[in-house]
């Protein structure tokens, strides 16, 4: 028995910021750890392209930011294998092949298809493309037999479609692919410094590589319980944005303490939000200098890391493109 496939990849969208991390990137360093795992992990470049189709100049520049952080977080890539979607072209082949069998309504209902057009309505997302990000996903999955897909909650219905996809090519070719599960991230909420949900095209996150200032103007810059008017007024740790990191990044004791002081408003917010960063800082640095010491070295590390990673990773989807040809049987051959 050869340990169980886990793949999972995410856009390039430049730095990895702390939602991100623990969303998919620290979970990604915990499976690779286990030992327990064939490991995938790779930049959705294309993936990226289906929306941002015009606008191509940054996605580069975002791929190796992404990269180095991902490698300052601890992915090692001789453990796991990391690559760069477009650099293994059977993952377009293979969508092709599944494009052929995917009916139109499935992928018309996956309920993020309209909200995502509605949501981006200055861009044409009335593309072929767009509707079948699902179909080039599943190809994504099905290339390297995957098992396992960790991901976050909001792409449930696209590994359903997933599934669907693998069990009719299936039952209309013969059993090639094994149907991907999804390993849904156990995530902690954190939100961006205004409490709504961290995302770059909110310009409000904190990067895991973030400098000791950001950290702190950030931080200091954070919406915390609106009921806190005036410095007396008792808070309540549920209702603040800025908690949920003191539950990352401050111990236990500390934690418990941040919890009491608030509610009985022995403790401010600033001298809160100063307690954090004094915690938030140090575990941060570790990170800082890893990424500063893979920028440092000669040559050119994420070049080097994916290169051998899309190598890897070409070897098995050839392989698995072959059975598909097989399977399908197109070549006149026996
Ligand atoms: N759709 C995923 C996201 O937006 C990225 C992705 C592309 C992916 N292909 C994948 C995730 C395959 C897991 C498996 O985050
Ligand atoms: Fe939040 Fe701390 Fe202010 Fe309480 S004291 S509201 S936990 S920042």
């Amino acid at each position: 028995m050869t340990d169980p496939v886990v793949l999972s990849g995410l856009r390039p969208t430049g730095r990895v910021h702390l939602g991100n991390y623990f969303g998919a990137v620290k979970n990604w360093v915990d499976l690779q750890n286990s030992g327990k795992y064939r490991c995938f992990f790779f930049v959705a470049d294309l993936h990226a392209l289906t929306t941002d189709y015009a606008d191509t100049e940054a996605l580069a520049a975002y791929t190796r930011d992404a990269v180095l952080d991902w490698l300052a977080v601890g992915l090692d890539p001789e453990k796991a294998t990391v690559f760069l979607q477009s650099r293994v072209p059977q993952h377009a082949e293979l969508a092709l092949y599944f494009s052929m069998i995917t009916p139109l309504g499935w992928l018309e209902r996956v309920p993020t298809y309209k909200d995502q057009i509605e949501a981006l309505r200055s861009r044409d997302l009335a593309t072929h493309g767009f509707l079948g990000y699902p179909v080039l996903m599943t190809a994504d999955i099905a290339i390297y037999r995957a098992n396992l897909v960790p991901v976050g909650e909001d792409q449930a219905s696209h590994l359903e479609i997933c599934r669907e996809i693998v069990r009719r090519f299936n039952s209309l070719y013969g059993p090639v692919f094994p149907e991907p599960k999804a390993l849904y991230t156990p995530t902690p909420k954190v939100n961006g410094v205004d409490a709504r949900k961290m995302s770059k095209s909110y310009d409000n996150t904190i990067g895991v590589s973030e400098s000791p200032e950001g950290v702190r103007e950030k931080v200091m810059a954070m919406v915390t319980d609106p009921a806190r008017v005036r410095r007396q007024d008792p808070g309540n740790p549920d209702h603040c944005n800025l908690f949920p990191f003191h539950v990352l990044y401050s111990p236990p004791d500390e934690v418990a303490v941040v919890d009491r002081e608030c509610r009985t408003a022995a403790r401010g917010c600033v001298d809160c939000k100063k307690h954090l960063i004094s915690n938030m800082n140090p575990a941060l640095e570790p990170i800082r200098q890893k990424r500063a010491a893979l920028l440092s070295r000669r040559g050119d590390v994420v070049r080097d890391v994916l290169h051998a990673g899309d190598g890897r990773a070409r070897a098995v989807a050839e392989e698995t493109m072959e059975r598909v040809r097989e399977a399908v049987r197109l070549s006149p051959e026996p």
